[in-house]
């Protein structure tokens, strides 16, 4: 497996071969993002070549979140990226994928962008977006892997691939969990041992949100304020926990497939999880 940092550098080794799944991370490995690369290299058999990057992009973080302090942890992540059938780490500088202030941007549609982790983060989309097509561009992948875990990222992603018309097959991983049920994230590495138990209780809620809804319950504010006040009460800050329908987000409706998604802050650590009904 060879790590590259330089655009150049990569489309030389990728000249050589057309057919490519691409995962992109921002590092700090786990399971999760193991899962994908697993996934890619099952798609697209032995012959193929499996790309992830690595880039923690300043763009998708707000001067007040953790871009400083977000782990960069290279050698370790090389290393799982091996083990997992990947061929080659794309870990470009910012220098190298921002010579310039990136001033051309990507926009994604309000209604899917501005909800949800997109109100709780303004901005948070376009640089997802942003980077994404930029490291599309890059890599030129025929597929590309992204989590459940991220839910409306996915969704935001798929769009922007079948509005632009880029020839980009995109496909979904579910989400990868402990084995106590936890969702795998570079941020749990932020949490205390007491803090990881306890960082349980975001599905816990989700999972009860849902079971109010099977049982009957139709108000959504209610059921939403109800879940929102049991995370409160056990010391957490949530932004939203909230039922929608898996294929545009809006709220929850009758005969409609369904997500439960959830964002809390534990202590200073900011967790968002999902469950499809
Ligand atoms: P990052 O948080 O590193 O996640 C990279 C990919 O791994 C995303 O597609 C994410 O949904 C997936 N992932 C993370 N945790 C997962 C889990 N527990 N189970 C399954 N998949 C999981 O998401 C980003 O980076 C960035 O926004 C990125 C798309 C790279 C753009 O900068």
């Amino acid at each position: 497996m060879q790590v590259i940092h330089t655009i150049a550098e990569l489309r030389q080794v990728l000249a050589a071969q057309p057919r490519r799944a691409f995962v992109p991370t921002m590092g700090n490995l786990h399971d999760g993002h193991l899962d994908l690369v697993r996934q890619g290299r099952a798609a697209v058999g032995p012959d193929a070549l499996v790309v992830a990057s690595i880039f923690v992009n300043r763009l998708q973080f707000a001067p007040h979140e953790d871009f400083d302090r977000y782990p960069r942890t290279l050698a370790r992540d090389a290393e799982l990226l091996q083990g997992a059938g990947c061929d080659l780490v794309f870990a470009p500088d910012e220098r190298e994928l921002y010579p310039e202030p990136q001033g051309y941007k990507v926009h994604p549609p309000a209604e899917l962008a501005d909800i949800l982790e997109g109100h709780f983060r303004p901005g948070f989309f376009i640089g997802v977006c942003t980077v994404v097509a930029k490291l599309f561009n890059i890599v030129q992948p025929s597929l590309a892997l992204f989590g459940k875990k991220d839910y409306q990222q996915l969704m935001v992603l798929r769009r922007m691939v079948a509005q632009m018309a880029l020839p980009i097959e995109i496909r979904a991983g579910e989400t990868t969990r402990s084995a106590e049920g936890l969702a795998l994230s570079s941020r749990n590495g932020y949490l205390s041992e007491a803090e990881k138990t306890e960082a349980l209780r975001l599905s816990r809620t989700l999972r009860e949100l849902i079971a109010r809804w099977q049982a009957g319950a139709r108000d959504l504010a209610a059921l939403e304020a109800e879940a929102l006040q049991s995370l409160r009460d056990a010391g957490w800050q949530p932004d939203y926990l909230t039922l929608r329908c898996q294929h545009d987000l809006s709220p929850a409706r009758e005969g409609q497939a369904l997500v439960a998604l959830g964002a809390a802050k534990l202590g200073t650590t900011r967790l968002i999880d999902n469950l499809e009904l």
